[in-house]
């Protein structure tokens, strides 16, 4: 009786049908943020995930970041130190991380915010980042008219809304990374646990489907990025949590005694 209750399993052709219906064929570049909890029970795991995530998509692209690497002070050595193969963050998710078990996918090299890429641009999308700014991938993605792919998961794990802050001025917190080249400061941004404000702006600028119990939504990057500067210059502080022990405080501090400052978009 409790297996009629169950719901059935969702499979990779589940998935590939559900993302042929959002309009990818293939020819997309795309950058995924996904919960495999989210569909119920998902047949073939991240891996079943990723290969049908491959057959709709000439470039894959998800962050693959590794916090445990990062330092708020040039001194800790506590931090470890990242390589190729260095397993991606909980709460990044098991899809990115089968992508780096992929010999063939290349990793950027940004100890604690890489992405990982698979297909036609992974190469040039990958080679765009840098330690000032570490989420110029998405810069490469808008240049290509790329993707972002929400699976199961809402605008608090939507990178590209952070390229978009980058574009805007929002101020950025230095923190510490090991490197080849020694301890080298790195730019990094406020937190993204309120990036569901901007989900008004985005309203009819993007494609929804439920697959199993999962919703997924497609928007355009430029539509992301573009959004996010209209939203920013109008309502600065509209994307920082009110947390109080979260980093967003110092933002907010920035923000208010020297405004935005807003950077030139810098893609492929
Ligand atoms: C945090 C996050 C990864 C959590 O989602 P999740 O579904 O719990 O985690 P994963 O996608 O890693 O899937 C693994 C979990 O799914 C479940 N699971 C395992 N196999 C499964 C399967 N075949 N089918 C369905 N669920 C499965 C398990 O609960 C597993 O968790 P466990 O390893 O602790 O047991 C997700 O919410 C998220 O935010 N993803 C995007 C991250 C991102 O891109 N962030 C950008 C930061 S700006
Ligand atoms: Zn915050």
């Amino acid at each position: 009786m409790l297996n009629l209750l169950r719901k059935p399993a969702v499979t990779s052709s589940d998935l590939a049908r559900g993302l042929t219906e959002l309009g990818l064929d293939g020819t997309q570049h795309v950058m995924i943020h996904a919960s495999l909890k989210s569909f119920g029970t998902f047949e073939g795991g991240a891996r079943g995930a990723v290969d049908s995530l491959l057959g709709r998509t000439a470039t894959l692209i998800a962050p693959a970041f590794t916090y445990s690497t990062l330092m708020t002070r040039p001194t800790s050595l506590s931090s470890a130190r990242f390589h190729r193969d260095m397993r991606v963050s909980r709460d990044i998710g098991r899809v990115p991380q089968e992508m780096v078990e992929r010999a063939e996918a290349l990793r950027s090299t940004h100890p604690t915010l890489s992405f990982i890429a698979l297909g036609e641009q992974a190469a040039a999308i990958t080679a765009a980042q840098s330690l000032d700014s570490p989420y110029r991938p998405v810069g490469a993605l808008y240049d290509l008219d790329g993707y972002a792919l929400l699976m199961g998961v809402d605008h608090g794990s939507n990178t590209s809304i952070h390229y978009g802050e980058h574009l805007a001025g929002m101020p950025l917190l230095t923190r510490y990374v090991h490197t080849p080249h020694g301890v080298l400061p790195s730019a990094f941004p406020n937190c993204s646990a309120d990036f569901e404000n901007l989900a008004p702006e985005l309203e009819g600028h993007h494609r929804e489907i439920r697959i199993g119990s999962s919703v997924v939504r497609l928007y355009r990057v430029r539509e992301l990025v573009d959004a996010t500067v209209r939203y920013l210059t109008q309502t600065p502080e509209g994307l920082l949590c009110g947390y109080r022990g979260c980093r967003c405080q110092d933002v907010r501090q920035m923000v208010r005694q020297h405004g935005l400052e807003p950077r030139r978009h810098v893609g492929l």
